[in-house]
């Protein structure tokens, strides 16, 4: 796959008049003018959206993918594709040949229960694996990052909404990787290596509305994925893991975040720190919090299905509820989460979820 040749002016119309059909509202920043990202784990869920957001915006792309967990139909023809592990030096090597202007790293582990049985896996993967990328971007002057962080870096809310200043106390050894490298990231800005945006998802959840992305989320145990299998009968029934708690029906809350807003919000993010100069930690949720019960009953009408699900027990450290404050992204970055309805994410993910009846 190649680069697009020289489209410079078609780029800069494009990011002056965003495209009409993503809804998403144009920046408040000046322009930027296109630069070439690399793009850890861009075959993979949030990372193939937002390299999607890239192009549209006018930028080029340069993934690296090892295809471990992502998928090769969400691959762009416009996008360079240089396949391995980052943390190869080779790779890495062919990589930071590309003239990067910038780096946004995807490229993790993210399931937090298995970060309690294999810590070893993560820290090589999301500490150690990071850090030689940072490193490297240090050493090759590649100055922005954009990070895939975690709302796991708070722990257990001491306090709701949960904005930016919650203690940081990751109760899973997965919400600490992305803690350490927060700290990490921190010094070596300090340090004048690099300049970073650290983004601290909450539930990304949803796909491309108009499904240009179309290869499923691997190796997830996030609840939405699973309500979308029971419901196409791809799995016998949901656990729902609690419905004692005290919520309006007793299931878990969660702050759900469409997928397309997480990829616009890494588009803004790289413009604010390169407009700006400085490093942004900021909290992307809906600031909506929506139950267990309110999702499977939101898939039930959408898919016209049972969802097919049983009750169990609570699973030792899960919040009531967690929701965030977005605050800080709406202030810094001009961002909305536009997107991140019930209907919506539950629509967008059936359209893909029915075609495997
Ligand atoms: N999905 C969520 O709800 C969520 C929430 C908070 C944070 N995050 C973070 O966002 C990031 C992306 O998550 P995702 O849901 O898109 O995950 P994903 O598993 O779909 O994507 C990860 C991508 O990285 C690639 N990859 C993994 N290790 C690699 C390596 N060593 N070398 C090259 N490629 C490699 C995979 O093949 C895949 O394409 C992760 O850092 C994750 O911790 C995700």
């Amino acid at each position: 796959m190649l680069l697009g040749a020289n489209l410079t002016a078609f780029r800069r119309a494009s990011i002056q008049n965003p495209d009409p059909n993503t809804g998403f509202a144009t920046s408040r920043f000046p322009e930027i003018g296109p630069m070439r990202v690399g793009v850890t784990g861009g075959a993979g869920y949030i990372g193939s959206h937002t390299v999607l957001a890239l192009l549209e915006a006018g930028h080029e792309v340069v993934i690296v993918d090892n295809f471990s967990t992502g998928d090769r139909i969400n691959l762009q023809p416009s996008a360079l594709l240089i396949e391995g592990d980052f943390k190869n030096p080779e790779i890495m090597q062919k990589f930071l040949s590309q003239n990067l202007d910038a780096v946004f790293h995807f490229a993790a582990l993210k399931a937090a229960g298995e970060s309690m049985e294999k810590p070893e896996a993560y820290s090589a993967a999301n500490v150690r694996g990071t850090l030689f990328l940072v490193e490297s971007l240090s050493a090759a002057g590649v100055k922005n990052l954009v990070f895939s962080s975690s709302a796991a870096v708070y722990g257990a809310p001491r306090y709701l909404p949960v904005d930016e200043k919650h203690p940081l106390e990751p109760i899973n050894y997965y919400g600490y990787t992305k803690l350490c490298i927060e700290q990490n990231l921190n010094w070596f800005s300090r340090l004048g290596k690099i300049r970073f945006a650290s983004l601290r998802y909450f539930n990304a959840a949803g796909y491309h509305r108009a499904g240009k992305i179309r290869g499923l989320e691997k190796n997830t145990a996030n609840l939405l994925p699973l309500v979308m299998e029971a419901a196409a009968g791809l799995r016998p029934e949901l656990l729902v893991l609690g419905n004692d708690y005290q919520t309006r029906d007793g299931t878990g809350i969660r702050d759900y975040v469409h997928v397309e807003d997480l990829a616009d919000a890494h588009v803004r993010a790289l413009q604010y720190i390169s407009n700006e100069n400085r490093d942004i930690t900021v909290n992307l949720g809906s600031e909506t919090g929506i139950s267990v019960m309110e999702m499977i009953n939101t898939a039930k009408r959408i898919s016209g299905r049972n969802v097919p699900y049983r009750i169990v027990g609570r699973r030792e450290g899960d919040p009531p509820e967690l929701i965030a404050s977005s605050g800080l992204a709406h202030q810094l970055l001009d961002w909305q989460a536009r997107h991140s309805d019930a209907e919506t994410i539950i629509q967008s993910m059936w359209n893909l979820y029915k075609e495997a009846i």
